[in-house]
């Protein structure tokens, strides 16, 4: 029997999900479809994709389309759809506008991919991904939200420029939603292995900390247009990568909890062990009193952001 690739859909063909689409089809991490209700953006940009195929040299199948029928058989599907902030917005004044734009997403994801791991990146993200798992009814293991792997990368990417040392050797997360409550882990962190505490002195990290909770919002600052995407793309295919190989990665992601840090049916972002059924498990860490405090604060944020979507009719 000829072996079957792996599929990975993409939903929104806007910047973050055409560059899912590319990041992923570069990788050769699956055949990827990209499915947009704007069918010329999903077609287009697919079709330019697959030709960049051979000069780049990868053998992914990239198709375009609006109908949800082509996602049938997905392994992960990506859900990018949805308005992104402009200036001076913050990721939860997009609540109701994109709390039905992913609605209609999952109802067509439920209809023909009910077998598929979901990752969410719309935002308000820890939202958007309560409206996804109410919509698509799938067990918790096979819905996600992509903030963790993005957040911890800006403050991988910050210790990275303030230490002078590679990207390579800089270890660190963030915990909590994906907003200004965020939670980055100065005391997990580590730089070659060495704790970041020992490398940099307290306001230098606290300042990397600052501009990790505001990192987003840097981005919409200066595009004035949009939001951020190379990053936010790379973030959401890392983590169907680990799905898609099986991986068993541990990366901080949105995951509706269970108890766990003494939280239940809410998502917020803690280390998740991805692996071929998404969420493995979730990893629960020690937390300082100072971490607890910002752990809650960012929970009772999530809670209220969950509490106004209740009340919207979308
Ligand atoms: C950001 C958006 C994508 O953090 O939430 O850039």
């Amino acid at each position: 029997m000829k072996h079957v690739r792996k599929k990975l859909s993409v939903i929104g063909a806007g910047f973050v999900g055409s560059t899912c689409a590319h990041w992923a089809a570069a990788k050769e991490l699956a055949d990827v479809v990209l499915l947009d209700i704007n069918e010329g953006a999903a077609k287009g940009k697919a079709l330019d994709l697959f030709e960049a195929s051979p000069v780049e040299g990868f053998d992914s199948m990239v198709k375009g389309t609006s109908d949800y029928k082509d996602i049938a058989g997905s392994d992960v599907v990506i859900i990018t759809a949805g308005l992104p902030r402009k200036p001076g917005m913050s990721r939860d004044d997009l609540l109701a506008t994109n709390a039905k734009i992913v609605k209609a997403a999952c109802e067509g994801i439920k209809q023909y991919a009910p077998n598929s791991v979901v990752i969410i990146v719309s935002n308000p993200l820890d939202a958007m991904a309560f409206v996804a798992q109410k919509v698509l009814g799938f067990p918790k293991n096979r819905v996600l939200g992509m903030a963790g792997v993005l957040d911890s990368a800006r403050f991988r990417a910050f210790i990275a420029e303030a230490t002078g040392i590679s990207i390579k050797d800089i270890d660190a997360f963030v915990l909590g939603g994906h907003g200004d409550s965020m939670v980055p882990m100065p005391r997990h962190c580590s730089v070659g292995g060495v704790p970041l505490t020992e490398m940099l002195p307290k306001e230098k990290i606290d300042q990397l900390v600052e501009r990790t909770r505001k990192g987003g919002a840097e981005i919409v600052e200066l595009l004035k247009t949009g939001s951020a995407y190379y990053a936010p793309s790379a973030s959401a295919v890392q983590m169907a990568e680990a799905i898609l190989k099986n991986q068993h990665r541990i990366l901080p992601c949105a995951a509706n909890l269970d108890g766990q840090y003494g939280i239940k049916d809410l998502f917020i972002g803690v280390l998740c062990e991805l692996g071929g059924n998404g969420l493995e498990r979730v990893i629960e860490v020690k937390l300082n009193d100072e971490e607890k405090a910002g752990l809650e604060n960012s929970k009772k944020h999530v809670q209220e952001l969950v509490d106004a979507l209740n009340k919207l009719d979308y």
